[in-house]
């Protein structure tokens, strides 16, 4: 029994292999993103996660033809026969790929080896064996052990002439692959042979054991129906009380007194992290200060902290990045979450085929040649010492904003999350912080401590901000002049004229400014958020004011009515209103004439009414104009008296040429 009682040791091996997470992850972004989905057969043999996407509307079938219209079809994690993919592409059916990258390679290699017989060691009708069986082009012979392989090689003799390949299903048994392999040499020296083990199962096991030798508890976390979950519970059994359980639940059904021993978890290769959080979690409930405990549990998940590596970026997929590692012959692999800090980011938009990445190991232990490596961790260590250096230099910064959270928004900058409180993120308080998302935001550290558990980097947008506008006021204040025009944004009206925000500084618009026609607010002509044209009619640099001119000189209507209409000129005027002493005219608009009563016509009146309507467009004589007191005086009965000389005139003319005609005669 080992020392220390109330420990618990989460094993480095738990949980999903690579092949099988990879294939999830697919599953659950395929849900997620609406369109319907289904997996050729259960993803994998875990009734927890089944059900759940189950309830995000993922349905299982046999075969492609099972597939509603519309649908995608997920490959597992095992793989198909290439006659699967063709059905799959013939009948345009959309469709994702997750064979683990292993299985591949068999199909690969089987495909490969034409001009061969081919040998493998595994299960036949396993869904993986029969998916590589269906990609080979030539003779393929499938043995579950040395005794069969004995057996075939016994009877085909003839195979002594032909070329000879043997492979095997990822997770068959070493031993017996060792036995088949030494069976196949003794026969044929020239074999080709490719070990294909994944060895991720055995090394699970054999994790288990060892934890199993050092604790009084072992449990298995996984579904009853796993073969590896099963074979997990046979291998600790020897050693430890070993408990197999399908959830958290579970637990509380076990009769152990869980404070006073070492317990060890492990968990199959279909279990979901989620379910070994949970029983992770209900353990630490269960024993007092095991929090700390947790945490390292949860960090020896993530990574066995052997150290940097550099990888050449050999493969982009919308879900990961494939590597080749430098100076080693192994590939790598970097999921979405573990290259970038910014959940949005898309692969292609952080690297490109051909770049050198600086990366750190996750995981080592899913199969050798495999490596599952964070770009996300390295670029976060770096990015804590540049924000330090950041903070401690002034320098302003700017990214874009991955997410509006509660109490504030997030960027990430070189690879780390920096925090800016809603206080701080705009120039004022109750700006919408939902409008900043996607943008990019220019800020300051205020706060970066990357000691400890709770790392904390902290930003201002604000302070950048109004320093921002500060400098632009400055620069406004040196070099405005007298006549000089501007676009600015109406910011507020009051009841004597519109404030314009020129840039950083407000200037005014009078009301009287704003039309030549005589209004009553500036909201007539003007509304907040208006863009309009003004000009400085003066400025005041030393009290810093400014007002501004809004209407155009060039519609000056008595600089019009001085150009067009001169003094003794007719023109069209309408009625707009009428007083006891005469009526007022339009000429053009912002000019009202006066037609006073004794000029409305060629007798006496008694009120305008009588002779004139509201609306009634008249000729009218202009007699006068008073520039000064912005006065017009205008006349109808001008006009009659104009028409009666003329007519007198006329008729002068008419008596004159009679009276010659009759001195003529
Ligand atoms: Fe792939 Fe090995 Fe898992 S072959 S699916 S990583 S057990």
């Amino acid at each position: 029994m080992a020392e220390g009682k109330g420990r618990v040791t989460l094993a480095r091996t738990a949980g999903f292999c690579f092949g099988v997470d990879r294939a999830v992850k697919t599953v659950y972004r395929l849900a997620e993103s609406d369109g319907m989905v289904c997996t050729l057969g259960p993803i994998i043999h875990n009734p927890q996660l089944i059900a759940d996407l189950g309830k995000k509307g993922v349905r299982i079938i046999e075969n492609p033809s099972e597939a509603p219209k519309g649908a995608t079809v997920v490959v597992r994690s095992h793989g198909v026969a290439d006659s699967v993919i063709n059905e799959l592409k013939s009948a345009g059916i959309s469709y994702e790929n997750a064979t683990c990258p292993f299985v591949e390679n068999i199909h690969k290699l089987v495909r490969e080896a034409s001009d061969r017989t081919i040998i493998i060691t595994g299960d036949a009708s396993h869904a993986e064996v029969e998916g590589i069986v269906g990609c080979a082009k030539s003779p393929c012979y499938v043995v579950s052990g040395n005794d069969e392989l004995e057996n075939l090689l016994n009877s085909h003799p003839e195979f002594a002439e032909k070329d000879i390949m043997m492979c095997s299903q990822t997770t068959f048994r070493v031993e017996e692959w060792e036995k088949c392999l030494k069976t196949l040499k003794k026969v044929y020296t020239k074999a080709f042979i490719f070990d294909t083990i994944c060895n991720a199962t055995e090394k699970r096991q054999t994790e288990a054991v060892a934890l199993a030798r050092e604790n009084d508890v072992m449990i298995v976390v996984g579904g009853r129906t796993s073969s590896n979950t099963a074979k997990l519970r046979d291998v600790c059994s020897p050693y430890a009380r070993t408990y197999l359980i399908e959830t958290a639940e579970e637990l509380s059904g076990i009769d152990e007194d869980w404070k006073n021993l070492n317990i060890g978890i492990t968990a199959g290769a279909s279990t979901p992290a989620i379910i070994i959080k949970e029983v992770l979690v209900t353990m630490a409930e269960i024993i007092e200060n095991f929090a700390e405990m947790l945490e390292e549990s949860f960090k020896n998940q993530n990574t066995d902290g052997s150290g940097r590596v550099h990888g050449v970026v050999s493969e982009i997929t919308p879900t990961e990045v494939r590597v080749d590692i430098v100076g080693r012959k192994q590939t790598g692999y970097i999921t979405l979450e573990e290259l970038s800090q910014d959940p949005t980011v898309k692969p292609e938009d952080v690297c490109k085929i051909g770049d050198e990445l600086d990366l750190l190991i996750m995981k080592t232990n899913d199969q050798e040649g495999m490596i599952m490596l964070s770009k996300r961790r390295v670029d976060a260590l770096k990015g804590w010492d540049e924000l330090a250096e950041a903070k401690e230099n002034g320098t302003i910064l700017t990214a874009k904003v991955t997410d509006v959270v509660k109490g504030g928004i997030t960027v990430v900058v070189s690879g780390v999350r920096v925090f800016i409180p809603a206080s701080l993120a705009t120039e004022n308080r109750g700006d919408d912080l939902a409008e900043l998302k996607g943008k990019d935001v220019s800020f300051r550290m205020i706060e970066v401590d990357a000691s400890g558990m709770r790392r904390k980097a902290v930003g201002s947008v604000r302070e950048v901000l109004r320093e921002q506008r500060k400098a632009q006021q400055e620069k406004f204040w040196e070099e405005v002049e007298e006549g000089q025009k501007f676009t600015g944004k109406v910011k507020s009206i009051t009841n004597f004229g519109a404030f314009v925000d020129l840039g950083g500084v407000d200037g005014m618009v009078h009301v009287s400014e704003l039309s030549w026609n005589r209004i009553k607010h500036p909201s007539e002509v003007v509304a907040i958020g208006d863009t309009v044209d003004v000009y400085v009619k003066s400025v005041d640099k030393e009290n810093r004011r400014i007002s501004l001119g809004y209407k155009n000189p060039d519609d000056n209507p008595w600089a019009i009515l001085e150009r067009d209409y001169p003094v003794g000129s007719v023109c069209e005027a309408t009625i707009v209103s009428m007083q006891t002493f005469g009526a007022f005219a339009r000429v053009i608009p912002g000019i009202d004439g006066l037609i006073h009563i004794s000029q409305i016509a060629d007798k006496r009146i008694e009120k305008p009414q009588d002779e004139l309507k509201i609306g009634e467009v008249v000729k009218v004589k202009i007699t006068d104009i008073d520039f000064e007191k912005r006065r017009v005086s205008l006349s109808i009965r001008a006009l009659l008296e104009d028409e009666q000389a003329e007519n007198a005139e006329a008729y002068d003319d008419i008596v004159d040429e009679d009276e010659a005609e009759e001195t003529a005669e």
